[in-house]
């Protein structure tokens, strides 16, 4: 079957939501490294992350099992807004002149925006069961906090988010969606916490970052005897796991196109959407032999996979999380103040840093000038807004459809649209306006991330 049929979106039925979750670590061949405790420096055990964590996901964590169940209460959530559509930008390829196909899996058709609820509501579910009475998390851009607090709701769980200072101003009413949702929101650094009250007594001014603001949600749970547990909404291997559905359901989608992706192209700020859309893909190349490629695209601010260590770091800046094995810029990195707030992240999950260090996946980093002006061509005419990560998305799209348009190849490409940029029109503002700056992260800096990284054996 061919796709050139005019046909431009398609879409599955509700019966065709997938009904478990795929693990990659089934098939990759890559044994994932230690995860080690901060308080022992030996590898972390269960019981100690059970302070943070409920068990199933701790579980679902160090699984090897191929595939993974989706609760039933799971599965009522998902049909809120699942499946979502899978379109082909064809009046994108016409103001391109390519003769790439290009697709898009539009995740900004979720209730709350983005990808993020995909595995909110999963985390917001086993925390009920478990006993959980409370959910502690950050935010950065307030994609990830808004799709927490849904979930949050939906299952009865009370929510704090400590959402990174300089989006908590920019962005009010990312903070009043989640406060719609029941959340209570609090710019980080805060004075409610240990971790948040260090870093404003060295800068009262200090914008946060992502990592200080899991630092203040981590303490928060730690200190709360059990009533609170901490959600992540990125970089484990159990939230790769949940968004895995993003990728099973384009699998079926491309199907009913008739074609097979050549690319397959997601931005990454913790991996997470990438992996939703990749991994999938990726398990048809390791056991059915295809030759799909996989594009990670990163800004050029927070280069991790591109230029950053692939070493043991804390997750977050203080040194509270465990260790794990992930490209890194340094826990104590303070991203540049580029648009894209939820992509401003010292590290990367470990399981696809592992699968770009065995040349599984590439990856690319591309400054954010360029970025929204890809954006703004794709708004113009596919009529969506993506959001800033998104369109590093958009941009990795445009540049393999530019090198076909070149080699005259008729190339399929798939590239994850992780979320529409409704609340985050300022950037757009910014953009418009000549005052976007585009930023290359220093080598001096990265020349230093080793001697900050925590001292662990190297297992
Ligand atoms: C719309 C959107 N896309 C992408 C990301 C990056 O996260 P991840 O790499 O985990 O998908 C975020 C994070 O906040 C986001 O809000």
């Amino acid at each position: 079957m061919s796709a050139n049929n005019n046909q431009t979106r398609f879409l599955l039925s509700a019966n065709d939501i997938p009904t478990q979750y795929y693990n990659i670590n089934a098939d990759s061949g890559l044994p994932p490294a230690p995860v080690i405790s901060p308080a022992t420096n030996k590898p972390v055990t269960p019981d100690e992350l059970n302070v943070l964590f409920p068990m199933e996901l701790i579980m679902q964590e160090v699984s090897t099992e191929r595939y993974i169940d989706i609760p039933e209460e799971v599965m009522e959530m998902y049909k809120l807004y699942r499946p979502t559509p899978l379109i082909r930008a064809r009046r994108f390829e016409k103001a391109l002149g390519t003769p790439a196909h290009i697709y898009f899996k539009y995740e900004g058709a979720s209730p709350s925006g983005s990808h993020k609820l995909n595995t909110a509501i999963p985390q917001a579910f086993y925390n009920k069961q478990a006993g959980t009475v409370a959910m502690t998390t950050e935010t950065g851009a307030g994609q990830w906090g808004s799709a927490l607090s849904m979930a949050c709701q939906f299952f009865d769980l009370d929510l704090e988010v400590y959402m990174v200072s300089a989006s908590y101003y920019q962005k009010p009413y990312r903070r009043i969606l989640m406060e719609t949702f029941g959340a209570q929101c609090f710019p980080s650094p805060s004075p409610r916490t240990e971790a948040g009250r260090a870093i404003l007594a060295q800068d009262p001014k200090s914008p946060g970052s992502l990592g200080i603001a899991i630092s203040e949600a981590v303490e928060v749970a730690a200190k709360s005897n059990g009533a609170k547990k901490y959600g992540l909404g990125s970089v484990l291997h159990h939230v790769l796991i949940h968004q895995s559905i993003i990728g099973e359901e384009a699998i079926k989608q491309m199907d009913l196109a008739g074609e097979y992706p050549d690319v397959v192209i997601g931005c990454v700020g913790g991996g997470s959407n990438f992996a939703g859309i990749a991994f999938p893909f990726l398990r048809e190349n390791l056991v059915n032999g295809r030759k799909t490629r996989f594009v990670a695209v990163e800004p050029t601010a927070t280069p991790s996979i591109t230029r950053g260590l692939y070493d043991f770091d804390y997750g977050d800046s203080v040194g509270m999380t465990p260790i794990v094995k992930m490209h890194t810029l340094g826990h104590d990195f303070i991203p540049a103040p580029i648009h894209a707030g939820g992509l401003r992240y010292h590290g990367m999950a470990p399981t696809l840093s592992a699968l770009c260090e065995a040349g599984l996946v590439e990856a690319i980093a591309i400054p954010q000038v360029e970025v929204f002006e890809a954006g703004v061509l794709f708004a113009r005419s596919e009529g969506i807004v993506p959001a800033p990560e998104s369109n590093h998305a958009v941009r990795g799209a445009m540049i393999e459809a530019l090198k076909a348009k070149e080699s005259g190849e008729e190339k399929v490409i798939v590239f994850n649209l992780s979320g529409h940029g409704h609340f985050d029109l300022a950037a757009y503002e910014a953009y418009f306006a000549n005052n976007l700056e585009d930023y290359a992260y220093p080598d001096e800096k990265i020349s230093t991330i080793k001697a900050g990284l925590p001292v662990v054996e190297d297992f």
